[in-house]
C-alpha cells in the first residue's frame, strides 16, 4: 500500500516501524474536529477561488460522509496512513476520486493538528466549566442545610477552633471558583486559529485565514506562522489549569476519607458512591475519593510529560510534538470524571450533625474565646494567652473542659472572669461571634451562600 506523501521514497517502511511511528491509535479521537476543521477549510479554499463550486462540493459532500460514518463507527483506520489527517484524506479519495486530493491545498498536517486540538479543547473545556458549576453548585446547596452545623476547625489536623460546617463546605466553592476563571481564561487562547500557517512559512496560495477561522468560531487567528503550528501553550495551560483544580478535590476527598472513618464519623457517604471489602464484611470504604485523589498524580504526570516535550524543542514542528496528545485526553476524561462523580458523592452524603457538634464540645477550640474575653477587658493578649494556657492545663489535670470548669477556678486564674464566660464558650457562640468579613459567624455565611448563589446564576455558559 503506497503512502499518501510516497514520492520521494524508494522502499517502504516496516510495518512494525509504521506502528511505532503512527498516532492513529490514539488521535483517531478527534476524528470530528479534523473533519470539522477540513469542511472550514475547502470553504474557504472555494471562497478564495482556489477550488471550484463543483470540487468545494464532492468535498464537502464526501467529507460529510466520511462524518456519519465516523459517527457510527464504521470507519476501519489503518496504521499505514499514520494519522487521522491522512486517514480522513484517505477515505475522501476512496470516497469521490482524486479531486479529493485537492483538499490538503495550502495547508499541512502541522496547522491542521494544531487546529484539530484547539477545537478538541475547547469543546472539552467549555463541559468541564460546565461540571465545575454542578459541583459548586452541590456545595452551596449542602451549605445552604449547614449553616448552624458545628464542626471542628482544624490546623495542623489539631482540633483549633470550631466552625460552620457549611464554611467549611463553601471554602472549596471558592477553589473552585478559581479554577472556573483559570479554565474560562485559558479559553481565550484555546479559542484562536492556527489554520492557514502551513507547515510552518505560511502559503503561496490566496487563503483567508480570518474566514476559517470565523467558520470555526474562533475568536482570530495566530499572528505568526511558525508559532501557529509549534505552540502548545494552550495545553499546557488547560493541564496546570488541571492539575491546580484535582489538587484541590484531592484535598476535600482527603477530608471525605477522614470524615468517613470510624475515629471521625462526621459524614457518611450514600451506598452509590462507597464500595464493599471482598473478605471484610463490615467495611465500607470510601473509594471513590481514594481513587480522585490517587487519579491527581495522573494529571500532574501528563502536565510534566508535555513540560519536558516541548523543553529545548527548535521551531516548528517536531514529531516530539505528536507526544502531546494521550496525556491530554487522559487529563480530560479524569478531570471530568472526577467532577461528575464528586458532586454525586457531596449530594448524596449523609451529615451526621450531632457527632460533629458533640465533637465541638469535647475539646479545647473554644480557649481562644477565653483570650479574647479578657484581651475585650482590657488585659493584654499576650498575658491573656497566657492565663488561659494554665487553665487549660488545670483542666486537663482535673479532667475538665472549659464550659464545665468551677466559676470558683476562674475567678482564682484572673479577677476579670464573670459568669458570662459559660455563654461566651459556647461553641454556638464560639462560631456566631466570628462575624469579620470572610469569618465563620453565621451572618457571614449566610452572606456568603447568597454571593455565591448569584454568581452560580450569572455564570455565562458557553
Ligand atoms: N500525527 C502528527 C501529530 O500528531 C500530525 C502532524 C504530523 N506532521 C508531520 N509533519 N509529520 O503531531
Amino acid at each position: 500500500m503506497s503512502k499518501l506523501w510516497g514520492g520521494r521514497f524508494t522502499k517502504t517502511a516496516e510495518e512494525w516501524v509504521d506502528e511505532f511511528g503512527a498516532s492513529i491509535g490514539f488521535d483517531q479521537l478527534l476524528v470530528e474536529e479534523d473533519i470539522e476543521g477540513s469542511l472550514a477549510h475547502v470553504k474557504m479554499l472555494g471562497k478564495c477561488g482556489i477550488l471550484t463550486e463543483d470540487e468545494v462540493e464532492k468535498i464537502t459532500e464526501g467529507l460529510q460522509k466520511i462524518l456519519v460514518k465516523a459517527q457510527n463507527g464504521e470507519l476501519e483506520y489503518s496504521v499505514q496512513n499514520e494519522d487521522i489527517h491522512l486517514n480522513v484524506e484517505k477515505f475522501l479519495i476512496d470516497e469521490i476520486g482524486p479531486v479529493g486530493g485537492k483538499l490538503h491545498t495550502g495547508r499541512s498536517r502541522n496547522d491542521q493538528v494544531a487546529t484539530d486540538m484547539h477545537l478538541y479543547l475547547r469543546k472539552q473545556m467549555e463541559e468541564i466549566l460546565l461540571e465545575i458549576k454542578n459541583l459548586q453548585n452541590a456545595l452551596v446547596q449542602q451549605g445552604k442545610q449547614h449553616i448552624e452545623t458545628l464542626i471542628p476547625g482544624y490546623t495542623h489536623l489539631q482540633r483549633a477552633q470550631p466552625v460552620s460546617f457549611a464554611h467549611h463546605l463553601m471554602a472549596y466553592f471558592w477553589m473552585l471558583e478559581r479554577d472556573y476563571n483559570r479554565y474560562a481564561d485559558g479559553l481565550k487562547r484555546v479559542n484562536i486559529s492556527p489554520l492557514g500557517a502551513g507547515a510552518l512559512a505560511g502559503t503561496t496560495f490566496p487563503i483567508d485565514r480570518h474566514y476559517s477561522a470565523e467558520l470555526l468560531g474562533f475568536d482570530g487567528i495566530y499572528e505568526n506562522s511558525l508559532d501557529a503550528v509549534s505552540d502548545r501553550d494552550f495545553i499546557l495551560e488547560f493541564l496546570s489549569g488541571s492539575s491546580i483544580l484535582m489538587m484541590h478535590l484531592s484535598r476535600l476527598c482527603e477530608e471525605i476519607i477522614l470524615w468517613s472513618s470510624q475515629e471521625f464519623r462526621f459524614i457518611e457517604l450514600d451506598d452509590a458512591f462507597a464500595t464493599g471489602s471482598s473478605i471484610m464484611p463490615q467495611k465500607k470504604n470510601p473509594d471513590m475519593a481514594e481513587l480522585i485523589r490517587g487519579k491527581t498524580g495522573r494529571v500532574y504526570g501528563s502536565l510534566f510529560s508535555l513540560l519536558t516535550i516541548l523543553k529545548g524543542l527548535p521551531l516548528a514542528y517536531n514529531k516530539d510534538m505528536q507526544e502531546d496528545k494521550e496525556g491530554m485526553f487522559d487529563a480530560v476524561t479524569t478531570v471530568k470524571g472526577s467532577l461528575k462523580i464528586f458532586t454525586g458523592m457531596i449530594e448524596t452524603m449523609t451529615v451526621n450533625t450531632d457527632v460533629m457538634e458533640k465533637a465541638t464540645h469535647s475539646d479545647f477550640s473554644n480557649a481562644t474565646e477565653l483570650a479574647d474575653y479578657l484581651a475585650s477587658k482590657g488585659m493584654p493578649f499576650r498575658d491573656a494567652h497566657e492565663v488561659v494556657g494554665k487553665l487549660v492545663l488545670h483542666c486537663i489535670q482535673q479532667g475538665h473542659f472549659l464550659l464545665d470548669l468551677p466559676f470558683a477556678d476562674y475567678k482564682e486564674a484572673s479577677s476579670l472572669f464573670e459568669e458570662d464566660i459559660y455563654e461566651v464558650l459556647q461553641p454556638k457562640t464560639v462560631v456566631a461571634r466570628r462575624n469579620s468579613a470572610g469569618g465563620t459567624g453565621f451572618a457571614q455565611v449566610q452572606l456568603a451562600l447568597e454571593k455565591a448563589e448569584t454568581l452560580l446564576n450569572n455564570k455565562t455558559l458557553f
